[in-house]
């Protein structure tokens, strides 16, 4: 995810482009950069680190012009570096080019070009689009993108300016947002719209396939092929602060409501046409390599420990490798059984974790080829690893982790197909089976999150609780963890996650009259047995509500007090899913009883202590 702006007009292009990228900062932040069209041509200053470092070095060096495109980074393809950051320019430097997404193809459309005579800078697939629209340039800087978009595959939204008609500034967006803001004898482009806001309130939201052409005085849509469009002019009346959340009351609530978006992106690019191969081009382990592996290990903290709790078991049903788990605080001190067989899988959404970044070092000291599965690209954990699995989750502004989580847990699905498909321990059409399984969560999740009525209900009930119980077997087991930590940190609730079959060895003493367990109901395998265990907590006056299938609820619902529906998945898959209304349950209740959802006490962000 990064941030994208563009202006055309008469006022201070530069500050109209730091002041909107400044808006934008929360998508992104490792690198920042501008292009301006000025009387000397199109120029370009750009800069690794927050959007302060391109300021300072702008101060010295202005850009004046009368157009021009900004963009902030968040790393997908290259590190943080000057070179990497955006615009990107081709060899004639003419062309420049901000882009939020990813080019599926960009490795095959970057040896095209290499073939064909161009040379390259940077390790980025935006690189390729600049490349691209110069070499299809023919006078016609609207022909020559719409040409360049056609020979790419993936995501993209663009900003696109070219020394030779100074007088346009052309957008895209193909699956990664984009708006046009309409000012007077000046118009705009942005990723969202709080970039917009100082300038304009009128606005244009692009479709996917649909591009724009913008002149100072005029605005033209057309579909990508070309073919003209009228669009309704929004009028905004958000504030500012609404507008950074896109609407939402909190930042969390808005990541709840991105997981759909950050499923598919981490999918894309990472599973071949025929849906039948997961494909991991950035991996450097060997498929010799990877059949050596003996053991793995697990390693993480929080929440992202327990996604690993779930991504570990995954991969140990699917490849057949013992898998150990760690919370990264505990592992070096427990003298782990380290060999260069064994290879160490830390999870961490922001890759600074203390604990987990010292338990990579101490892999690494004994061998361990260590493989991050992280969210930001240029971190410590993401720099240290032997590899890297990036989570295409965008920046998760909130505490309290959850569009992290879900997507951590679509790459390690990924991974376990893959190392699945090295190892032969899955037949072809049982890799294709999960991966059409899926592709459809995103859709799944959409639609639980079109109605989250019932579980605000139930959370507004269960806030009045000092304590409660979340309990489920096998995978239902590890997102009871999550749900449970979800709840304490945001709302303050004392609440225990069981194994389901274990409460009866001590923990249900606490069970009485009245008090609320959430049993997770999905690994049909054990579903009689969990319900057996269910019985047990009824039978001591617990209040059950159970999150299972549709098709279950009918049955569940003569042992337990409410259940919720869900839609139906694989087993594995299930997680994916289930931590859904858990997040939103959490959300619910730290709403009602008052709290800084998106700040809680005590806690931050970031945990770079051990
Ligand atoms: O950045 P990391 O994923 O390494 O952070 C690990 C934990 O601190 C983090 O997941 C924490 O548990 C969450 N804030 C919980 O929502």
């Amino acid at each position: 995810m990064c941030g994208i702006v563009g202006y055309i007009g008469k006022r201070d292009t530069q500050s109209v482009l730091i002041e909107g990228l400044k808006k934008l900062e929360y998508r992104g932040y490792d690198s920042a950069g501008i292009a301006v069209y000025t009387p000397e041509g199109l120029k370009i200053t750009k800069s690794i680190g927050r959007l302060a470092n391109l300021e300072s070095k702008l101060e010295s060096a202005p850009l004046v012009g009368s157009a021009g495109i900004g963009h902030t980074r968040w790393a997908t393809h290259g590190k943080p570096s000057d070179v990497n950051s955006h615009p990107h320019t081709d060899r004639t430097q003419k062309f420049s080019v901000v882009h939020n997404g990813i080019v599926e193809n960009y490795l095959e459309l970057k040896d095209e070009l290499i073939s064909q005579g161009y040379t390259f800078v940077s390790e980025t697939d935006t690189e390729v689009i600049s490349h691209l629209v110069a070499r299809e340039y023919d006078g016609d800087i609207v022909k020559a993108v719409q040409k360049a978009i056609s020979h790419m595959r993936g995501a993209f939204a663009l900003g696109v300016l070219t020394e030779y008609e100074p007088n346009k500034l052309v957008a895209v967006r193909q699956a990664s947002p984009l708006i046009i803001g309409i000012g007077e004898g000046e118009n705009f482009i942005g990723s969202d719209i709080p970039a917009l806001l100082n300038y304009t309130r009128k606005v244009y939201i692009l479709n996917d396939g649909e591009m724009a052409v913008l002149t100072p005085d005029s605005v033209e849509l057309m579909t990508i092929e070309g073919n003209f469009i009228s669009r309704e002019m929004i009028n905004v009346d958000w504030d500012e602060v609404t507008a950074e959340k896109g609407g939402f009351d909190h930042f969390m609530l808005k990541e709840i409501h991105e997981q759909p978006k950050a499923y598919r992106d981490t999918m894309r690019g990472r599973i071949d046409e025929t849906g039948r191969k997961v494909i991991m081009p950035e991996l450097k382990l060997t498929p010799e390599q990877i059949r050596n592996i003996r053991n793995i290990h697990v390693v993480a903290c929080g929440t992202a420990y327990h996604a690993g709790l779930v991504g570990g078991s995954v991969i140990e049903q699917l490849v057949r490798i013992p898998v150990a788990f760690d919370v990264a605080s505990e592992y070096r001190y427990r003298s782990p059984l380290i060999t260069p067989e064994t290879l160490v899988i830390v999870v961490s959404q922001s890759g600074e974790t203390a604990d987990t970044l010292a338990a990579l070092r101490e892999a690494q000291a004994n061998g361990a080829h260590v493989l991050a599965i992280t969210n930001v690209v240029g971190s410590s954990i993401a720099r240290d690893a032997n590899d890297v699995i990036a989570t295409l989750a965008g920046p998760e502004i909130a505490v309290a982790s959850t569009k992290a989580y879900t997507s951590q847990l679509i790459a390690f699905y990924l991974f376990a197909l893959y190392l699945a498909e090295v190892r032969g321990t899955q037949s072809e059409a049982e890799i294709a089976h999960i991966i059409a399984a899926m592709q459809a969560l995103p859709e799944q999740v959409e639609s639980m999150l079109a109605n989250t009525d019932s579980i605000k209900a139930y959370a507004e009930q269960i806030s009045k609780h000092p304590n409660l119980f979340f309990i489920g077997r096998g995978l239902d087991y590890a997102v009871a963890q999550e749900g449970s930590l979800k709840l304490k940190e945001i709302s303050y609730i004392h609440s225990e996650a069981y194994a389901a079959g274990e409460l009866k060895h001590g923990t249900l003493a606490l069970i009485e009259e009245g008090v609320p367990v959430i049993a997770l109901v999905t690994q049909e395998a054990v579903m009689e047995k969990t319900v057996s265990n269910i019985k047990e907590v009824k039978a001591r006056g617990g209040d059950v509500m159970a999150l299972t299938y549709e098709e279950h609820v009918a049955d569940m619902l003569k042992s337990v007090d409410q259940a919720f529906a869900i839609p139906k998945t694989l087993p594995m898959l299930a997680p994916a899913i289930s931590v859904v209304p858990l997040q939103l349950l959490a959300y619910y209740a730290s709403l009602a009883l008052g709290h800084d959802v998106d700040k809680p006490r005590n806690l931050a962000k970031s945990v770079t202590v051990e």
